[in-house]
């Protein structure tokens, strides 16, 4: 952990989006040609559709910034709604004027890992990169056991991961693969922010941010980063009055 640890913000659920959009708005007018690693989920959804108003107010400008996905299921035909990429499109990257370079997973090249060493290349040098946390404390699909020198790499899905996700796109079965830019990449961000909202994930925050610093709690390794800033609604963060 950084001599300082994380700076935790725990906001209001109806305040939390907004606050969330409105920093990385903030972030965009300091340096328009951010570079920054973007997750999909339900938890950025409501901070996407913020950015994009503000975006179309004028208040801030994805125009010469760059987005780089940070992970992709392996095994979704292109154009899935379930693919992080198509996510990641219609929830943001179209509903702006101005929309930013965009820098997919190429999960779908003859070539999988050439696609996955770009990929690992494209996250090099981010300004920040922003990620949700999973039930089981994965962050992308850098699941419970990664390294935190952990490559852009092919992953296997744990079951948790794979029903959670099957629940989330009316039971369809989803595959067991994915691809996720690895700790490497991220804890070399300038900057890192964890988003968390829900009841459901306060244990799993707890763990990340009170348990000793350990692979079987992935998120818990985003602690050795020395700007980690933790957005979390109250239900979020309902597990860690007293820490
Ligand atoms: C998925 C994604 C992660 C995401 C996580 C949490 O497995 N690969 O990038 O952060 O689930 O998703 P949600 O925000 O829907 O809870």
């Amino acid at each position: 952990m950084s001599a300082n640890g994380p700076r935790v913000l725990i906001l209001p659920e109806d305040d939390w989006a907004a606050a969330v959009a409105a920093e990385l708005a903030a972030r965009l007018v300091e340096r328009p040609s951010l570079r920054v690693c973007l997750p999909t989920g339900g938890t950025p959804t409501p901070v996407y559709a913020a950015l994009a108003n503000a975006e179309r107010a004028g208040r801030c400008s994805l125009g010469a910034a760059t987005v780089v996905l940070l992970d992709e299921w392996v095994g979704l035909a292109p154009g899935d709604p379930a693919r992080c990429d198509v996510r990641l499109r219609d929830e943001l990257l179209e509903r702006l004027e101005a929309p930013p370079a965009f820098v997919p997973i190429g999960v779908d090249a003859a070539d999988l890992a050439a696609a996955v060493a770009e990929h690992d290349a494209a996250a090099v040098c981010l300004d920040l990169a922003v990620v949700g946390l999973g039930m089981n404390g994965h962050i992308g699909f850098n699941e419970p056991g990664s390294s935190p020198s952990g490559a852009t790499r092919v992953v296997t899905l744990q079951p948790m991961t794979i029903a959670a996700a099957t629940a989330q796109y009316g039971a369809r079965s989803m595959p067991s693969g994915g691809v996720t830019v690895g700790f490497a990449r991220l804890l070399a961000a300038q900057e890192v922010w964890l988003l968390v909202t829900g009841e459901r994930k306060a244990a799993v925050l707890r763990r990340a941010l009170t348990e000793p610093e350990n692979a079987a709690c992935p998120a818990s390794l985003l602690r050795r980063h020395p700007r980690l800033t933790v957005f979390a609604d109250e239900a979020a963060a309902g597990e860690l009055r007293g820490n």
